[in-house]
């Protein structure tokens, strides 16, 4: 079976990080998501990898290359515009050609992995299994209606009222009928080709699409506060260990804390599930629970709970704490005693600044 992870996109909700890197490069427990969706295919025992790409194709070419170091083969396969999730599909026949293969969102995280859901649809006749996940809100999803033999009937996209509560998660798998379905099926109204019209092509014309209902969690890092949730999911199974090079001088540190190579902690109380960074440098401050402080970053005289900041920024003085926060890359973040007294800012396009 071959795997195919969508890695294409806008990436509009999460601007502005989005304007400068790729979304799903975006580190949870600081460990980018696509990192840890081609580890997932990895267990499930999927070597042969096409990775559909857009804009950002060279940051995220230069981030995986060839796969090797995760044990895969990485192929490249350029979307000329994000028009959709079955238009992925369609340019990505020649890859997948008559193999079955698993689909999966670039941006999603999922807990336990996928390994049983291969399997499972690796010994089935079905033509296609999808991946469906009890949620409070269904009215935000695609929603699955089944059929008493537990087949899917029916999915509608974002229903005013859910006929289940059963929503579609990022994970598909299909046999080559869908290819069918692609060539078959129009843009939607909001002009993209659509992977539940595809499915529910399938559907129409008497094909077996039957469901997997995923028990753990699993979310889709779409939106910030999204990403923040993945970040204290993922944090909270973590295994914690720290680098025999990092140096902890007159500190707490929790023992759910991991520390990477080179990092400095001192004069400070670091909480778990926590991580802090290869190189990264916290003095005076506190680093409460569910935060990811990625590499080279410099926190002084702060206070930071359940957020996420990225590589070579700082936060320094800051009087108030820092909480469900995402910080991107070379930002900073720092007191000023300059008169007059006033905040100051200089933000990105599509920025949000919440202010005490
Ligand atoms: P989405 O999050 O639905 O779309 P997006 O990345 O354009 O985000 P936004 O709505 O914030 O602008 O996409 C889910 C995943 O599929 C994501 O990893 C990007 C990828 N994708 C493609 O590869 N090609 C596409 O045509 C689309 C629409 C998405």
């Amino acid at each position: 079976m071959k795997g195919l992870i969508l890695s294409g996109g806008k990436g509009t909700r999460l601007r502005p990080l989005t304007y400068t890197q790729a979304k799903q490069l975006i580190p949870v427990a600081n460990k980018p998501v696509l990192v840890r969706v081609i580890e997932t295919m990895h267990d499930a025992g999927i070597a042969d990898i096409g990775i559909v790409v857009g804009d950002t194709h060279a940051d995220i070419e230069r981030a995986l290359g060839n796969g090797s170091p995760w044990g895969v083969n990485l192929t490249y396969i350029p979307q000329a515009s994000p028009d959709g999730l079955a238009h992925a599909v369609k340019i990505s026949q020649d890859f997948l050609g008559d193999d079955r293969f698993v689909m999966f969102l670039g941006d999603n995280v999922i807990q336990g992995g996928i390994a049983t859901l291969i399997d499972d649809f690796s010994r089935s006749e079905w033509n296609s299994q999808i991946v469906l996940k009890e949620v409070d809100n269904p009215q935000s999803y695609g929603v699955a209606v089944l059929r008493p033999d537990g087949s899917i009937e029916q999915l509608i996209e974002k229903p005013k009222n859910p006929p289940s509560n059963l929503a579609l998660v990022g994970i598909y798998m299909f046999d080559p009928h869908i290819f069918e379905a692609v060539h078959a099926i129009k843009p939607s109204a909001r002009g993209e080709y659509e992977i539940t019209d595809a499915i529910q092509w399938m559907i129409d014309h008497h094909y077996r699409v039957f469901p997997h209902v995923h028990g753990g969690w699993w979310v889709d890092t779409g939106k910030a506060l999204d990403m923040l949730e993945a970040n204290s999911l993922v944090l909270e199974e973590l295994k914690p260990t720290i680098a025999t090079d990092a140096i902890i001088e007159n500190s707490q540190i929790d023992r759910r804390v991991t520390v990477e190579s080179g990092a400095r902690i001192i004069n400070s109380v670091v909480r778990g599930p926590t991580i802090i960074g290869k190189e990264t440098v916290i003095e005076n401050s506190y680093v409460g629970p569910f935060t990811s402080i990625y590499h080279h970053v410099t926190v002084l005289n702060a206070e930071v709970e359940r957020s996420i900041i990225l590589e070579h920024s700082s936060v320094l003085n800051i009087g108030v704490r820092i909480q469900d926060t995402l910080i991107g890359r070379y930002a900073t973040v720092q007191r000023s005693d300059d008169k007059p007294r006033a905040m100051k800012m200089n933000l990105g396009d599509h920025s949000t600044v919440w202010i005490l």
